[in-house]
């Protein structure tokens, strides 16, 4: 038969004991249809699941099995595109159907490779090319996406920089070097729909939701995947040992028993860890055909509603997106982030003190100005009753924001981003996007930044002195050479910005910081030492809100 020369096969994995469950129940909705809806956030997720659940990754020998592969697919239906992904030497094509109902029946004709194992169907499989007959079709010719995925070496990111005409053209490249492509999106995307495979055998209904800045507009490339378990309320519930049968021990067990279940079934799920001890307890993990470290929570609506506003800022404005990235970009080669837990910022924090400084330049608008223009379709409310309601269409926005009075350029903004923060009087007062304006701080932490959705939280109650004063340092660095480093020069613009470990040499120039460098610098090695034992950077930020 066709199969016996050339199939397809499923990498394989998994329990009998797992109950059948027809994993492709998300569809469009009606929402999805409504062209009014289209750039929503929520219409774009919905759009991206149903993207996912008609997509297959699958290994090929190389690139040139894309015509092979393309012939043997459209047995199967109509093909909308294919991208080719490499991972570690290995090649893939994702695969996206037009119809769903292709996935079903590929599905049905591939084999296992072993018998040994109880096959779970999965939506990453390999081909082995045989014989090939040409199949008749009237669909037009998909070619093969081929994107470099990479995110480039110092010495090739400075020459692209190198070509800019401006700071402000630099910051562009820059984002457009390091922003997620398509291709990567749909990869997390896929990562998402895969797991809710495996686990809607298990508990029906259940869905893998990605959120963070994977999908928020902010991510960079190989940054981790945030994903959350949700809809779990129908699920069994295990016995506890606990006497204390409290939401938090259920979902800790919940997770626990995951955990466990994607480490032996699974495909592609490598070095899993359990982080349950966490005020949000998470599974964290590999996910070996993209190479990705994903984090996996349950029931954590509030961080998805937060995606959401974010991604509503980074819509706002053309200048957001770089800009963050830039920031981001920076803090990252000065040590100022890390992906290690302790007394530093992390990038969620830090988005916002962009977000609040774009909020003064009157670029963005206040939460409470979107929640003011809200309508009756943007009520929500998380599991534990916190009001996520916000104007979700920005056409909805007074002329005020649509018309920008602002105009500054990307390079004005970067610049006065270092000088609003150098000069901010953080000791009497915190960064609130609620409100748009500063407020007096209500805590006695160094660096008080007012969680959105919940505003008796401080998201960096984890931020020491010692840190925040080496933030402020390096934002002193940051004026001095973008002040110093003239166009042509080998280090102009955001190209020392970008260069790590000039901190010694810079410090020392820099007439502004003296009286603070030496304390920073003793400070700081003293709070490396005493950072958390923890072993979660998610963990640390999550408990800074306690
Ligand atoms: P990178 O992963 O560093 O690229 O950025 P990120 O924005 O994805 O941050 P992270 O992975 O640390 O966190 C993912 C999401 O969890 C964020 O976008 C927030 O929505 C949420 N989050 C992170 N830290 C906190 C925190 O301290 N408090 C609250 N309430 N939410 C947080
Ligand atoms: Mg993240």
């Amino acid at each position: 038969s066709l199969l016996n020369h050339y199939y397809c096969k499923k990498f394989i994995m998994g329990t009998s004991r797992l109950k059948s469950h027809n994993c492709f129940s998300t569809s469009i909705t009606k929402q999805h249809k409504n062209s009014k809806q289209e750039s929503t956030h929520e219409t774009k997720i919905i759009k991206r699941r149903d993207q996912a659940c008609r997509s297959l990754l699958i290994q090929v020998h190389s690139s040139n099995s894309y015509k092979d592969l393309y012939n043997y697919c459209l047995q199967f239906g109509d093909i909308s595109s294919m991208h080719h992904h490499i991972n570690d030497q290995q090649n893939y094509i994702l695969v996206e159907f037009t119809n769903i109902v292709s996935i079903k029946k590929i599905m049905s004709s591939a084999s296992f490779t072993k018998e040994d194992f109880t096959p779970v169907k999965s939506s990453i499989l390999w081909f082995r090319k045989g014989q090939i007959r040409l199949q008749k079709s009237n669909q037009k010719k998909v070619s093969l996406f081929v994107e470099n995925n990479m995110l480039p070496n110092e010495e090739k990111r400075t020459n692209l920089l190198n070509d800019a005409k401006s700071i402000s053209g630099q910051i562009i490249i820059l984002y457009e070097m390091m922003k997620l492509t398509d291709l990567e999106i749909r990869l997390r995307f896929h990562t998402a729909h895969h797991l809710e495979q495996y686990f809607s055998r298990l508990f029906e209904n259940i869905k893998v939701l990605p959120f963070g800045s994977s999908i928020n507009g902010f991510g960079r490339k190989m940054c981790d995947l945030d994903l959350v378990l949700d809809n779990i309320t129908s699920r069994l519930v295990f016995h506890s040992k606990f006497n204390n049968n409290s939401k938090r021990y259920e979902t800790k067990d919940f997770l626990g028993i995951l955990a466990d279940t994607m480490q032996y079934f699974i495909p592609g799920i490598l070095n899993v860890r359990k982080i349950l001890h966490a005020q949000v307890p998470i599974i964290k993990f590999c996910y070996n055909y993209t190479q990705t470290e994903c984090d996996l929570s349950a029931t954590n609506m509030t961080a998805i509603y937060m995606t959401e506003l974010l991604n509503l800022y980074g819509e706002m404005d053309w200048r957001v997106r770089p800009l963050v990235i830039a920031i981001r970009a920076w803090a990252k080669s000065q040590k100022l982030t890390c992906d290690s837990p302790g007394h530093w910022i992390t990038n969620f924090p830090l988005t916002l003190l962009v977000l609040f400084f774009l909020q003064q330049k009157k670029i963005l608008p206040s939460l409470q100005l979107l929640k003011l223009y809200s309508t009756h379709d943007d009520v929500r409310y998380t599991e534990n009753g916190v009001d996520c309601t916000f104007l979700r269409d920005i056409n909805k926005l007074p002329a005020d924001y649509k018309y920008k009075i602002n105009q500054d350029s990307l390079e004005t903004l970067l610049y006065d981003f270092f000088e609003y923060y150098s000069t901010f009087d953080f000791q009497t007062y915190g960064i609130c996007i609620r409100e748009g304006v500063q407020i007096r701080k209500p805590s006695r932490s160094a660096l008080h930044i007012t969680n959105p959705l919940e505003t008796t939280l401080n998201v960096s109650k984890n931020v020491n002195v010692c840190e925040l004063n080496r933030i402020i340092s390096k934002m002193h660095d940051a004026i001095y050479m973008l002040e110093t480093n003239e166009f042509g020069s080998n280090n102009w613009g955001i190209i020392s910005l970008l260069k790590a470990n000039n901190d010694n040499e810079n410090l020392k120039k820099s007439n502004t910081t003296k009286g603070q460098t030496k304390n920073i610098e003793e400070c700081s090695e003293d709070s490396y030492k005493n950072s958390y034992e923890i072993s979660d950077k998610f963990e640390v930020s999550v408990e800074a809100n306690i």
